[in-house]
């Protein structure tokens, strides 16, 4: 490795062995990862082990201390980021942090300070903003939404004004799961803070970041933020995102599917591997490679149907008696999100989605289980969205 940053892990469970090592050591401005931390030693030991890390241990302030490091990269589980993220950024670390960013607004208050303070870059992995076919998607619903063109079918467009309901877009977010995948950690109202604090947060971003400078007012949620929920969000020019999560579903199907509904068109992301675009002429459905393949000569179109039949492949010989890490893995965006980080620092930019997004997903998040226990829409206070903006 030629890089010239080092990084410490934080966190050496499922998917910094799974994800985050793997990408780290790939990119190109990383020279090597010298730390392994996680209070199980077994855990540290086989992250360095995979990984070439020269340390481990099991104190972060070991990682955090270290005058050699440069960036943190945190992917324990969420409750305990705010002592680790304090003193990575006293000591001037740049720090990459898993989401939630932080279980409550008191938690987010006390990273963006020290974040800020510190005057080091943090980036939360909000990674679907990056994935290709999400980009892609935004990128052809902004281009529609400019200028629009139809598609002929059996009525004769009669020009008239539009209506107001006729000018917004409706964003949908449908994720189906099977909750055999969730372990009681992620459900537990102090650590993982159940899904909507722990996963919500992910297409509450996502919402947020495709209506871009459009302030989200009100948000209304019902049924169970530990695992079964669906959350209303409206945003000022009238747009809303919707997102419904059932812990019902199946992993023989892929989890997300997106859909834009705008002006006349319905633009779909299947699990981003495949984008059809309907409604619009002359746009063809697009097809995205997948992150990590282990079976190239099956499914070969791509797209949604070769990513099932890779499925099938994949577990066709599994069990449930042992846990095996998915070789098949599409492109959520983490790849892009790290590099997008270690570019921003480099470049003294923004990163890719900074600690205010952060910020704001948890917001939203809190919001939503408030709105589903009082069982009625809430606003989205004014002051608190640009609290930090300042700050
Ligand atoms: N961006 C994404 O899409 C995505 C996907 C999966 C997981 N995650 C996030 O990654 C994080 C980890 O998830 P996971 O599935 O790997 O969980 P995990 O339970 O497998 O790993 C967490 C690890 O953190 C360790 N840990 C806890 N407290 C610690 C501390 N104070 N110091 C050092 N280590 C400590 C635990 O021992 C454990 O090994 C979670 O925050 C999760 O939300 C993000």
């Amino acid at each position: 490795m030629a890089g010239k940053f080092v990084a410490g892990q934080i966190g050496c469970g499922a998917f910094a062995m799974q994800t985050l090592g793997p990408n780290l050591v790939r990119n190109p401005h990383v020279a090597k990862v010298k730390w392994a931390c996680d209070i199980s030693d077994e855990k540290a030991r086989a992250f360095a082990a995979k990984f070439g890390a020269e340390r481990k241990t099991t104190s972060f302030e070991d990682v955090t201390s270290d005058p050699e490091v440069d960036i943190v990269c945190i992917a324990t589980s969420h409750e305990v980021h705010v002592p680790i993220i304090e003193s990575a950024a006293k000591h001037g670390k740049h720090i990459f942090c898993e989401k939630p960013m932080a279980m409550n607004e008191l938690q987010a208050y006390r990273i963006i300070r020290a974040a800020r303070s510190g005057g080091v870059k943090l980036c939360v992995d909000y990674m679907r903003r990056m994935a290709p076919a999400v980009v892609a998607l935004k990128r052809e619903w902004l281009r529609h939404k400019a200028n629009p063109k139809h598609q002929p079918w059996q009525y004769v467009e009669r020009p008239r004004e539009k209506f107001i309901e006729e000018k917004l877009t409706d964003f949908f977010i449908r994720v189906q799961d099977e909750s055999s995948s969730y372990r009681l950690v992620h459900l537990d109202p102090f650590t993982g803070g159940g899904l909507i604090i722990g996963e919500a947060v992910h297409w509450l971003d996502l919402a947020c970041w495709l209506f871009d400078d459009d302030r989200p007012i009100e948000i209304q949620a019902w049924g169970s933020p530990r695992m079964r929920y669906g959350i209303h969000l409206a945003f000022q020019s009238g747009n809303a995102a919707t997102i419904i999560e059932t812990p019902n579903g199946t992993f023989d199907y892929p989890k997300e599917m997106y859909e834009i509904a705008c002006d006349g068109s319905l633009f779909r992301m299947e699990f981003f591997v495949e984008n059809q675009y309907y409604g619009r002429p002359g746009i063809e459905k697009e097809v995205f490679a997948l992150q990590k393949d282990p079976f190239p000569d099956i499914g070969k179109q791509g797209g949604l149907s070769g990513y099932l039949e890779k499925y099938k492949a994949r577990v066709q010989n599994l069990s449930n008696s042992k846990r095996v890490f998915s070789s098949l893995l599409a492109d959520h965006g983490y790849e892009a999100m790290l590099d997008g980080f270690i570019d921003a620092i480099i470049n003294n930019t923004q990163t890719p989605c900074d600690e205010l997004a952060g910020y704001r997903a948890t917001l939203l998040g809190e919001m939503a289980i408030k709105s589903s226990e009082l069982n009625k829409p809430l606003p989205i206070p004014m002051d608190k969205w640009d609290y930090f903006v300042n700050l």
